[in-house]
Formats: C-alpha cells, sequence, structure tokens
C-alpha cells in the first residue's frame, strides 16, 4: 500500500465557551508512516493531547474538530460515524494513557480485560480469550501471568498497570499505538523498562507509535522524527537527531537547555536546569502574533504582531519563527 499510515491535515480544535469560541489547535499537520515512530512534544497545556484524542475520535464538549482531515491508510476518518469510531479504536488506532487506573476498569481482573478486546474485535470465544490475555501478559514481560490474569488493577504496580495497558493496546495488533505521556506517572527506573517495552513490541510488530510527551529527551530517543509544539500550533519539526543539533525554533532550543545534562549533576552535586521562563498562555489568553513572543528571548517587533508562516526546511522539516535563520 502507498502513502503514510496516518495523514493529519490542517487539523483545527475549536473551544466553545459561553463567552467565545477560540482555536485551542489551529493547522496542525504531520504524517506518520508504516511502523515508524514519530514524537509530539511540549509542555503542559500545548495541545498534544487534545490531538491526539481527535486521532481517536474522543474529543468530546466542550472541544470538537473544526477543520482538517484525519486520513487513515488512505482513508478520511475524521467524519466516521460512532459505531466506526468503535470498529477502528482497538483495533486500528490504540492509545495509552499516563495515568491507567483511570483506563481499567477497577472493578474487572485485568486479565478479564485484556481478554476483551480478543471476543469485542475478533470474535474470540472467552476460553481462547482468557487463553490468550495470559500470552499477553507474558508478552508484556509481566512475571506469573497465569496468576496475575485473576489481579484486580489495585493489586498491581504502577508500572504493571502500564504493562496491562500496553497489552491491552497491542491486544488486536493495531496499526498505530498513540502514548499520550505513558510514563510520566512512573519512577524513572521503570519508566525506561517501560518505553523500551513499548518500543520493542512495536518493532516487532511493525506497528507506528505517536510518542506524546513533555520530555523532549524521551520522545527523541524512541522516535526518528519529532514535532514541537507550542500554543496549539506545531512550531519545528525536524529529524530527532537534527533537533538536537541545529534547532531552528527558540522554544526548541529552550526545551533542550532546559533537559537535564549528563556530567552536570555530578560535578554540581546537583542538577541546575534552565527552565524556559513564563508559561504556556492559556487559550482565551493566546498572544496576538508569535504565540511564544512574551516568552522569547530573541523577540522582535514583528513577532508581537504578524504570526510566523511555516517554513519549510531539508527532510520534510518546518519551523514557524520570523528569526529561524
Ligand atoms: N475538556 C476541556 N475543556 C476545556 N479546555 C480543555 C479541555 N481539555 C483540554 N483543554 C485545554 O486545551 C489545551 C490543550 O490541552 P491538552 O491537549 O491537554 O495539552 P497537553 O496534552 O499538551 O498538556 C489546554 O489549554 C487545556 O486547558
Ligand atoms: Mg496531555
Amino acid at each position: 500500500m502507498s502513502g503514510p499510515l496516518l495523514r493529519v491535515e490542517d487539523l483545527h480544535i475549536a473551544l466553545k465557551t459561553e463567552a467565545a469560541t477560540y482555536n485551542a489547535v489551529e493547522k496542525v499537520s504531520f504524517e506518520i508512516g508504516r511502523g515508524e515512530a514519530f514524537g509530539l512534544v511540549g509542555e503542559s497545556g500545548c495541545g498534544k493531547s487534545i490531538t491526539a484524542l481527535s486521532v481517536m475520535g474522543l474529543l468530546r464538549r466542550p472541544l470538537s474538530l473544526s477543520g482538517g482531515r484525519i486520513i487513515l491508510d488512505n482513508e478520511e476518518i475524521q467524519d466516521a460515524s460512532v459505531a466506526e469510531w468503535r470498529r477502528l479504536r482497538g483495533k486500528r488506532i490504540a492509545m495509552i494513557f499516563q495515568e491507567p487506573m483511570t483506563a481499567l476498569n477497577p472493578l474487572s481482573p485485568v486479565g478479564r480485560q485484556i481478554a476483551e478486546m480478543f471476543v469485542l474485535h475478533q470474535g474470540a470465544n472467552w476460553n481462547e480469550a482468557m487463553d490468550r490475555a495470559e500470552d499477553a501478559l507474558r508478552q508484556v514481560q509481566v512475571p506469573s501471568p497465569e496468576r496475575r490474569i485473576k489481579d484486580f488493577p489495585h493489586q498491581l504496580s504502577g508500572g504493571m498497570r502500564q504493562r496491562v495497558m500496553i497489552a491491552i493496546a497491542l491486544a488486536c495488533s493495531p496499526e498505530l499505538l498513540i502514548a499520550d505521556e505513558p510514563t510520566t506517572a512512573l519512577d524513572v527506573t521503570v519508566q525506561a523498562e517501560i518505553i523500551d517495552l513499548m518500543a520493542e513490541l512495536c518493532a516487532a510488530k511493525g506497528t507506528a507509535i505517536l510518542m506524546i510527551s513533555h520530555d523532549l529527551g524521551l520522545v527523541a530517543n524512541m522516535c526518528r522524527r519529532v514535532a514541537v509544539m507550542y500554543a496549539g500550533r506545531i512550531v519545528e519539526q525536524q529529524d530527532a537527531d537534527a533537533i538536537f543539533a541545529a534547532p531552528r525554533h527558540p522554544y526548541t532550543q529552550g526545551l533542550i537547555n532546559s533537559l537535564p545534562r549528563l556530567g552536570e549533576r555530578s560535578r554540581r552535586g546537583r542538577q541546575r536546569l534552565q527552565e524556559i521562563t513564563g508559561v504556556v498562555p492559556s487559550i482565551a489568553g493566546y498572544p496576538s502574533g508569535c504565540r511564544f513572543n512574551p516568552r522569547c528571548a530573541a523577540v522582535t517587533d514583528i513577532c508581537r504582531s504578524v504570526s510566523p508562516e511555516i517554513t519549510p526546511l531539508p527532510a520534510d522539516g518546518l519551523v514557524r519563527c520570523h528569526h529561524h535563520g
């Protein structure tokens, strides 16, 4: 088959309040190839999760899709019916969230929740589905899966719960896995294990990943191409190595500067990170011109009044900054 697996084209998400309608996400476009790991990075509040939810058909009021197309395997899905979305989710696109406790049913043993995927999407009978659930738990390296399938979510650690979520997400071998801050709630050591596991399983199954995180280091490690999002817009997109070697947007530079650096920690005894000053503006308070301008060290007059256009960069990259040179 030709074409990318997923094409998000000119996506707009509206936030309707009593006072006004705002563009929560504006002109967001990206493509993910079959089996490719693509990263979406930005601070909290930049619009990453609602972008992901729109690809899952899960936007709910007060948010709605107000423009653009979502194309899965050459087929437009943004206007799919409730029933069509239900068929797509789990089977072709699956998602794991930051907090598995909210996604898991607290009253149902985890084995049953995995087995449900096989029953629902593949017409398996329950006996067969429970066997396959045990295999799925083994695949995500949960110890003693034959016992663990009977556990309820609260009996498992955070890391184990996220493994269960991965098992559920990958049960029906979806073409795309959306991982939205999948390790943010976990200990650092567990984080790395979960990321490695996810990357390994997806590589083995040929599953594409949309990896979403506020952590540029984590995303760049896992993904070949990375998009940086700020206040509802993609402000830069490049190959992961190029992002670090030659970041073109001051916001990207800020994200890099705020990453802990190896070595510095040991010398100083304590990490001193260079945080980006200021905060992500709220949707109702997006500044005019470049939305990053109030926090930008390189700001000039034009940045305050004119919204920067997209400038293409080599290798399908792009930057949205008046001073990108
Ligand atoms: N249900 C909602 N109602 C109103 N505003 C929302 C809702 N969900 C998200 N938002 C707003 O949309 C913006 C983007 O949110 P989100 O996609 O969750 O950001 P991120 O995932 O990058 O942290 C934020 O300003 C957030 O406050
Ligand atoms: Mg989020």
